[in-house]
């Protein structure tokens, strides 16, 4: 009786030729999907501008009713610590070809476009982008009716993203919404639901001084201008406060803002905070922020 060959090379060269084949076919399934993963991305990052901006519409967001009502606005990048727009002579000398592929997120990788904040970090981002992508939306006059403004900060697990928006006297707030983060389901991650979401509305963000004067307080302890917090997510709750405060002060887009209001002739009146939010204080304090004029060039474009 013959014995079986023994046969490793032809074993090996199978699995190897297996191996090969399932790597090519991976590698090109995710090669093949890149751009419809960046266009979920891109479409979903413009429905959470709409939604901030309360413009969504749930029962029309297919991505032609996102794009329609996206046209609204008008893609600008702001230079945060001065405060004014850069037209495209500014852009390119800054190495920004395009505003609309301008991620300010990954410029926070690159040295020349961000700076390192060091100790004086209470959003826990590590470095912030010298420019930021921002989106207007006009009125007939071709007057800010309001403006949408990337927001990102650590919470308790993660970075969470998102967007805030401020009405023309670019104080109150219109609305707010948190499009990435790694929060639990049920107790942080609760930051996304619309009831949360809609205490940001209609509050003030600065004081008469121009100082910030919003954030989260520990739930049950409402205060004048203050989002209450989720009960449970404290800690999620400090990290969307510290957040909020970092990106309306001086290090965010306080210059931005106070020019803008001041091309407007528009002041900080607070006269009309709503009765809802006028509760008794508890012991937290807003950082303090000092005022910064800036001049502001225009510069107009419209994300694709
Ligand atoms: C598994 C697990 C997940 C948690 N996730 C969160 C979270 O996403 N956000 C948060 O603030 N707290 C979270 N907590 C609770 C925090 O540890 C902490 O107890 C809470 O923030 C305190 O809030 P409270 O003072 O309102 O009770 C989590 C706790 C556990 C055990």
């Amino acid at each position: 009786m013959s014995k079986p060959k023994s046969n490793n090379t032809k074993t090996i060269s199978v699995a190897l030729t297996l191996c090969l084949v399932c790597s090519v076919l991976v590698s090109a399934v995710a090669v093949g999907l890149k751009p419809s993963q960046i266009e979920n991305a891109r479409l979903d990052r413009n429905k959470n501008i709409l939604v901030a901006a309360g413009m969504y519409d749930a029962e029309s967001d297919t991505p032609k009713d996102v794009a329609e009502r996206f046209k609204d606005f008008e893609v600008k990048i702001v230079d945060l610590s001065k405060g004014n727009y850069l037209d495209d002579d500014a852009l390119n000398e800054a190495g920004i070809p395009d505003r609309n592929a301008y991620d300010a997120s990954q410029a926070t990788k690159n040295q020349a476009l961000s700076e390192d904040l060091g100790d004086n970090d209470p959003a826990g981002i590590g470095r912030v982008p010298k420019y930021a992508k921002v989106y207007v939306k006009s009125d007939d006059a071709g007057q800010p009716e309001m403006v949408v403004l990337p927001i990102q900060g650590y919470g308790l697990w993660g970075t969470i993203y998102g967007f805030l928006t401020l009405e023309s006297d670019m104080n109150t707030i219109k609305g707010i919404s948190f499009y990435e983060h790694k929060e639990t389901p049920g107790l942080g991650a609760r930051i996304e639901e619309p009831e949360w979401r809609a205490k940001w509305s209609g509050i003030h963000s600065y004081d008469e001084n121009g100082d910030v004067a919003t954030g989260v307080t520990k739930a049950g302890n409402p205060k004048e201008n203050w989002v209450d917090g989720i009960s449970g997510a404290t800690l999620t709750g400090r990290g969307v406060s510290n957040m909020i405060q970092f990106w309306l002060g001086e290090q965010g887009y306080k210059p931005y803002l106070d020019a803008l209001r001041e091309e407007s002739g528009k002041t900080i009146d607070n006269a009309d905070t709503q009765a809802s939010q006028l509760t008794q204080p508890d012991n937290q304090t807003a950082q303090p922020t000092t005022e910064l004029a800036a001049a502001l060039p225009v510069a107009n474009g419209k994300e694709a």
